[in-house]
């Protein structure tokens, strides 16, 4: 399920994620006037709930003097005001990469070489609904001098304030070096480099993007741990692009990845990228939102189901009985509150089928309970007269793993491939919870307690009115569905 997507253009990662005064902002990459990734603006979204939201149009246009496209990175909010680029309390400030796609000069009048990135400030004294650029942009022009040849790839700055110094720190990328690279800064304007990091735990042969660096209380204990999620684009075959995430410490200066972890993935699907949390949500909540598509077929999607932005997730980390810490992701509760109706339904009316949904829109939260967990599976099948598109859904128990299986559906119009399989290790025990999350452009499959998530594009291109929504019984026998709800999000 997507939950955002610009009434028009281009979108991709989120960006500028910050809670200001109760209200939620997103900004995002936008191309608000093509269907590709062209002169990128910041478009921006607010809310009150993460799950309603207003478009704003452009925040943070490309800037056509200086070629200067904005490029990924993240929003704070200066309350104190140590940047002092506010007026009447504290700014909004964001600081983002600066991209620049033509030779140009930084506005101190020195030169920029075609595709230099560095990172820059713009700010906001009304709490986010309007922007200007601060006038000594960039305010790091180029990576530390021991990487000075990465000049062309240093991006998506995320900051966040460290109270133990009282000051701010910035995590970004090196991104053909896989390694993520740390300032720290008193005022947000004059940085200093502190340390890089980079993990045995990456896949290998892809670049690093869009980085995270967080402190999550470890449920049921006395103790916080520092994560740092990465987006991981294979230099070769793009498709196999995905979300890790590392496990360790954090002093102030340096990330330290514990070391007895091991690989960890955030999203087993194909189509969950450059996410990134929220910054200043009350109550320590840690919410992530992130891109729903994938570079290896992104630009080739020109209708209007070219993705958008993901359901807002509630990150918890736990740590198993191995010592392996987890991230356990739920959907924010807020979608809740717009189930409209529900219902349960019996076990034989789930063998023999369920249909639902004729003629609506697809938006659907579906919740199985399966019990005494077999061989077992279950089918989404969204049809019309002369179109059936099929969302299959497996728990294999003798190999412990679960599949999220797309029949029919044409991701990628530039290629025949119809059939897409995803696998995930999985040891539900003796009970198996699903919570899918479905509509026209995106199914979002979250496992018992969300130990495993599968984000899938769906692009339903079937736009009969004559259309029906199913549920059925996987081919494989022994399903052992006792209860599901069902319920409609308007
Ligand atoms: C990730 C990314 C970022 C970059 C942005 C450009 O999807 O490639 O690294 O800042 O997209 O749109």
């Amino acid at each position: 399920m997507v939950i955002y997507r610009p009434p028009d253009g281009w979108s991709n990662d989120p960006n500028g994620l910050v809670v200001v005064d109760e209200i939620k902002h997103l900004f995002f990459q936008y191309s608000p006037n093509s269907n590709q990734p062209q002169n990128l603006s910041w478009g921006h979204a607010i809310s009150n709930d993460f799950v309603d939201w207003h478009d704003k149009g452009v925040a943070l246009p490309y800037n056509s003097i200086t070629k200067e496209e904005r490029f990924s990175g993240s929003a704070v909010y200066d309350c104190n005001n140590t940047s002092s680029l506010g007026s009447n309390g504290g700014p909004v400030v964001a600081i983002y990469t600066s991209n620049y796609a033509e030779d140009s000069t930084f506005p101190d009048g020195s030169p920029v070489t075609k595709g230099t990135q560095s990172q820059s400030l713009a700010f906001s004294t009304d709490k986010g609904m309007t922007w200007k650029n601060y006038s000594e942009n960039p305010v790091i022009k180029h990576p530390p001098p021991k990487y000075a040849d990465q000049w062309q790839n240093f991006r998506d700055p995320k900051a966040f304030w460290y109270e133990p110094h009282g000051k701010w720190v910035l995590v970004a990328v090196l991104s053909e070096l896989k390694k993520a690279i740390l300032y720290s800064s008193l005022n947000l304007k004059n940085w200093t480099y502190m340390s890089d990091f980079s993990s045995k735990n990456a896949p290998p042969n892809a670049i690093w993007e869009c980085p995270d660096l967080y402190e999550m209380k470890v449920v049921q204990q006395n103790v916080t741990k520092w994560v740092m999620s990465i987006s991981s684009q294979p230099t070769e075959n793009k498709i196999f692009e995905a979300m890790y995430y590392f496990v360790g410490s954090f002093d102030g200066y340096k990330f330290v990845e514990d070391k007895s972890q091991m690989q960890k993935r955030l999203d087993y699907g194909s189509d969950f990228y450059a996410g990134v949390t929220w910054n200043n949500v009350p109550n320590d909540l840690r919410l992530m939102i992130a891109w729903v598509d994938n570079w290896g077929y992104a630009t080739n999607i020109t209708d209007k189901y070219r993705g958008g932005l993901s359901l807002v997730r509630c990150l918890n980390l736990i740590e198993r009985s191995n010592g392996q810490y987890k991230l356990i992701q739920k959907p924010n509760s807020d979608i809740y509150k717009y189930v409209k109706s529900q219902r349960s339904y019996t076990k034989a009316e789930v063998e023999n089928g369920i249909e639902f949904g004729r003629n609506k829109a697809y938006n659907f939260i579906v919740t199985i309970l399966l019990s005494r967990v077999n061989e077992t599976g279950i089918s989404l099948v969204i049809e019309n007269e002369y179109h059936k598109e099929e969302a299959k859904i497996h728990y294999d128990h003798v190999n412990k793993t679960i599949y999220v299986e797309k029949l029919n559906i044409l991701v990628d119009p530039s290629s025949n491939e119809k059939r897409v399989k995803h696998s995930a290790k999985f040891d539900p025990g003796l009970k198996m919870v699903l919570s899918i999350f479905i509509d026209a452009y995106a199914l979002t499959v979250f496992c018992n307690e969300g130990e495993i998530v599968f984000t899938e594009l769906l692009r339903i291109v079937t736009n009969s009115t004559n259309r029906t929504m199913r549920l059925s019984k996987g081919s494989n026998a022994g399903i052992n569905v006792t209860q599901l709800w069902l319920a409609i999000k308007n």
